[in-house]
């Protein structure tokens, strides 16, 4: 689902700061050879993660959900010199040509991958995180939060990809209530509820959700 007109998105596009060649090779490439690449955050987004990033200037970047390393790219921008980002994901598969791509950015210090699933790896990494960006698998979306929220420091922020869900947290854009769809309602509610962070639901894409610690 399309949350506003094609030729407004084009429109914000074509005034949005391009991409980077590497981005446009990742964005590309995925596109080309890998499986479901509406997965990727894109241009649009790309330039907000970033822009996010440099206002922030993290030191310590926590990302669920590596896919291609389109976002951790991104999010690596407004890292501070000694800085770090952590990206976790599942798939094996994708390894090598991540890598690459983190290799080509000059980015294999300060990036840090690991294969496995994020509920195991997430206790593992030692770091007060500034900026953490939620974007795996939907279902775990409120236990990421609970592993992480202690874990940022008070200023620092949880960004959170898909809250929308192609428009099926409204009733008039499902069938049914699937397990997803519930699971991210209930996601939502508790961001919302939660008296230790103030947030934000950006219509961006499949919708941001920004949580601000106090
Ligand atoms: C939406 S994609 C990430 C897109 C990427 N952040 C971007 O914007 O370009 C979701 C990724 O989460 C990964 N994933 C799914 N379940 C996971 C889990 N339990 N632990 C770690 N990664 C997982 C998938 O393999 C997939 O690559």
């Amino acid at each position: 689902m399309e949350f506003i007109d094609e030729d407004l998105q084009r429109y914000a596009e074509e005034h949005t700061s391009p991409e980077s060649e590497l981005l446009h090779k990742v964005s590309r490439q995925t596109h080309l050879n890998v499986l479901k690449p509406r997965m990727l955050s894109g241009h649009l987004q790309g330039r907000l993660l970033s822009m996010f990033s440099h206002m922030i200037q993290p030191k310590q970047v926590l990302e669920i959900g590596t896919y291609t390393g389109y976002s951790a790219l991104c999010l690596a921008e407004g890292l501070q010199e000694d800085g770090t980002l952590h990206t976790i994901d599942i798939n094996e598969e994708l390894e090598s040509v991540v890598r690459g791509y983190i290799a080509e950015a000059g980015l294999s210090e300060s990036i840090k991958y690991y294969i496995g699933p994020a509920l195991d790896i997430i206790p593992t990494i030692e770091a007060t995180f500034d900026l953490v960006f939620i974007d795996a698998d939907k279902i775990n979306n409120a236990r990421y939060y609970d592993l992480v929220i202690d874990r940022v420091r008070s200023g620092g922020y949880i960004i959170t990809d898909n809250v929308l869900w192609s428009g099926k947290v409204l009733e008039k854009y499902r069938k049914k209530l699937d397990e997803d769809t519930a699971a991210l309602l209930a996601f939502n509610q508790k961001v919302h509820d939660d008296p230790r962070v103030e947030n934000i639901l950006l219509p961006v894409r499949d919708g941001l959700l920004v949580a601000r610690k106090k």
